[in-house]
């Protein structure tokens, strides 16, 4: 199949339209014939993903990358940047805001989910912003069958 290839941006504090770019990755996982389990990891991966560039950056953009063998998202956004990475990658480590808390997140488990959810996962920070990059494998079984 041809390579799906998509840019979005993301918006600071946008919580109406977080989502997006989840959604839109699901439905073309699910015009491939990937299967139900397979696109939910993706699914959860790339949302945890989102809701982090809405509610802890300055905003920034998301690159989809679906090939035969692989699932790539990349996210660059415009600072402030993570201060600690190992810190924030433990469970339960979180500065979300009272308005990102108000609006249900702020567990601290996006990105630890993240890490559980996807085969590779390469995250780097300074004060200029947060590069994300989460892979997924596509094997024989990750089709429906
Ligand atoms: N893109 C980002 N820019 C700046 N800080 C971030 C970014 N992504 C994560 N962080 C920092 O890492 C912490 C942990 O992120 P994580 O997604 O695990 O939890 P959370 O977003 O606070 O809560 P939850 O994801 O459960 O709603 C955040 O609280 C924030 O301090
Ligand atoms: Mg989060």
């Amino acid at each position: 199949m041809d390579p799906y290839i998509r840019e979005h941006n993301i918006e600071r504090n946008d919580i109406a339209n977080a989502g997006t770019v989840a959604s839109l990755t699901k439905r073309a996982l699910k015009q491939r014939g990937l299967s139900r389990e397979f696109i939910k990891q993706v699914t959860i991966g790339v949302y945890e993903a989102e809701i982090n560039v809405v509610i802890h950056s300055y905003g920034g953009t998301a690159n989809v990358a679906i090939d035969d063998d692989f699932v790539e998202i990349t996210f660059q956004d415009k600072g402030p940047g993570i201060e600690n990475i190992e810190q924030a990658l433990q469970a339960g480590y979180s500065t979300a805001s009272s308005y990102a808390i108000e609006n249900g997140f702020g567990a601290g488990m996006g990105l630890p989910n993240i890490q559980a959810v996807s085969d590779e996962m390469d995250l780097q920070s300074s004060e200029n912003g947060t590069y994300l990059r989460i892979k997924f494998n596509i094997k024989e079984d990750s089709y429906e069958h």
